[in-house]
């Protein structure tokens, strides 16, 4: 059983122009995926497909043998599937422990000490203690980074989406960037899906999948 997969998934924003059609890809656990393609291929379509932010025009999406038409949405955006922005999305005003608790909140989490959570995570992201208590817009697009994936992974979802998670930052920070998404894979067991036109980012990719139209 794979993690996610595609069965001939097909999507249109309108129907003169489908944008993918009859997509077979399989996702697993322990791997990093890249997924490339032109500018305007439908990358970050197929993102919103598989994140549950619009549904397929044909075929489905299996999550762990359940097709996700049938999942709550905001359920499984808050449990099963980690999302990261290349512009990061944060609350600009909120500090990093603010960003994470309020996702530990969406996803419904009562008890237990969400702020000494969230702390350790962001520790655990090698952001400094000096750091946590500030706006997240006075931090660099590095950290801000960090912040966005600990936000992503509060909930521990099996699997970790990036939209062009790279495509602000420098070349020394997107390495380390990077060495969190393999330590995500290979320590962690989580399926890693990044979306990419960025060749440094591909090439840590165990799978390469490529839209054309
Ligand atoms: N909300 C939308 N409504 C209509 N067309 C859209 C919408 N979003 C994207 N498109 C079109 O769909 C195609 C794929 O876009 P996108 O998935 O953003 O590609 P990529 O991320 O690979 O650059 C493009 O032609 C784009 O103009
Ligand atoms: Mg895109």
């Amino acid at each position: 059983m794979s993690e996610l997969a595609t069965k001939d998934l097909s999507f249109y924003y309108t129907k003169d122009k489908p944008i993918l059609q009859q997509l077979n890809l399989t996702f697993e656990r322990g791997k990093i995926y890249a997924i490339v393609g032109k500018s305007g291929a439908g990358k970050t379509t197929l993102l919103s497909l598989l994140s549950k932010l619009q549904s397929p025009k044909e075929g489905q999406i299996i999550y762990e043998d359940t097709n996700i038409e049938t999942i709550n949405a905001d359920r499984y955006r808050s449990k099963n599937i980690g999302v990261v922005y290349q512009a990061y999305n944060l609350l600009p005003q909120w500090n990093a422990i603010e960003n994470v608790v309020l996702s530990l909140d969406v996803a419904g989490w009562k008890d237990g000490d969400k702020k000494a959570y969230a702390k350790s995570l962001l520790l655990k992201l090698q952001i400094e203690e000096s750091d946590l208590y500030r706006p997240v817009h006075q931090l660099s697009g590095g950290q801000q980074q960090r912040v966005a994936i600990a936000r992503a992974l509060s909930y521990n979802p099996s699997i970790i989406l990036a939209d062009e998670p790279t495509g602000n930052l420098d070349k020394a920070t997107e390495k380390e960037i990077l060495t969190i998404f393999q330590q995500l894979a290979y320590e962690e067991n989580k399926c890693v899906i990044l979306v990419t036109h960025a060749a440094s980012v591909t090439s840590i990719a165990d799978e390469v999948y490529r839209l054309t139209r």
